[in-house]
């Protein structure tokens, strides 16, 4: 049995950022930001979900993107001291999420500088192909690029025909291989998961396409800052579909408080068996508590 840590959508306080960086995009995140954001996202919430990640005996931890906020060079150095104190590359493995490619400069700002976790190659120095894969056991978990410098006003996200087609072929030789594969990405996978057009996966459709055809036992993702499960049904057996709020959310908020999913994956007489285990935020705002448990399977 593998135990994997599913958290997403940390947004580490702002940073600061040069008066440079602000002349672009970045304007518009920075104040949000200091109108509102700051409120939402909160270092000592994002502290409590990872100190009982660390507790929980989990073997890996999956981070489906949104480190930052608007990918400025002193972000994401915060974000790489945070990652280091977190895991090493070996036990944690990271998808960018769109606030973590606000612009097209956020390679050379540093998102390249967070490759180690993409890759688990501590040596990596360069934004890497996806999709990325790590085995975890008999787990195969697939990384894929959901980010890009959307236009102004937008949240979206695209993973490109070349990526697609190179997952396909992923997810077809991880299941001749007996693996169970568990896809990491930051925007919801079908159209219908978004929460507005604005902030949907372009390429959705075509995503849903390749799922359907060539199959994946669970998809983990963010974005929404909601907690969600959904099925899909593909040609190897049920995909379950799973996302979690913002690990930083403080309550009281519009989005559920802080929290984090553990899948416990196994195997039985050619079925895939996984349990969720969702953890959150206590009311009072003191501790992480036990919410629900959803036990899952690749089929009915
Ligand atoms: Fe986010
Ligand atoms: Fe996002």
């Amino acid at each position: 049995m593998i135990r994997l840590a599913h958290i997403t959508d940390p947004h580490l306080p702002l940073a600061g950022a040069r008066p440079g960086e602000l002349a672009s995009k970045r304007i518009l995140g920075w104040l949000s930001w200091r109108l509102r954001r700051w409120r939402n996202h909160r270092r000592e919430v994002l502290d409590l979900v990872m100190a009982d990640i660390a507790a929980s005996g989990a073997r890996h931890v999956a981070l489906s993107g949104d480190l930052t906020n608007i990918a400025t060079r002193a972000e994401f150095a915060k974000a790489r001291k945070w990652l280091t104190g977190i895991a090493g590359p070996g036990k944690l493995t990271f998808v960018p999420g769109n606030h973590d490619c606000y612009v097209a400069d956020a390679a050379q700002a540093g998102l390249a500088s967070l490759a180690p976790w993409m890759t688990g190659v501590a040596e990596e120095k360069s934004l890497p192909e996806f999709p990325t894969v790590r085995y975890l056991g008999n787990v195969a978990l697939i990384g894929v690029n959901s980010s890009y410098p959307a236009p102004w006003g937008e949240a979206s996200g695209r993973v490109g025909g070349k990526q697609l087609k190179a997952l396909a072929g992923l997810l077809t030789s991880c299941a001749a291989k007996g693996l169970c594969r568990v896809v990491l990405i930051h925007h919801p996978p079908l159209a219908e998961l978004a929460t507005k057009p604005r902030k949907a996966l372009k390429d959705a459709d075509a995503l849903k396409d390749i799922l359907k055809t060539h199959g994946a036992e669970a998809v983990l993702y963010g974005h929404n800052h909601l907690w969600a499960h959904d099925a899909l049904e593909t040609a190897t057996g049920r995909a379950h579909l799973l996302a979690a709020p913002s690990a930083s959310m403080a309550t009281g908020r519009s989005r559920p408080p802080g929290g984090w999913q553990m899948l416990r994956i196994s195997r039985a007489q050619g079925v895939w068996n996984i349990t969720v285990e969702r953890r959150g935020l206590s009311g009072d705002g003191e501790g992480v508590v036990p919410l629900e448990t959803l036990r899952l399977s690749s089929r009915d």
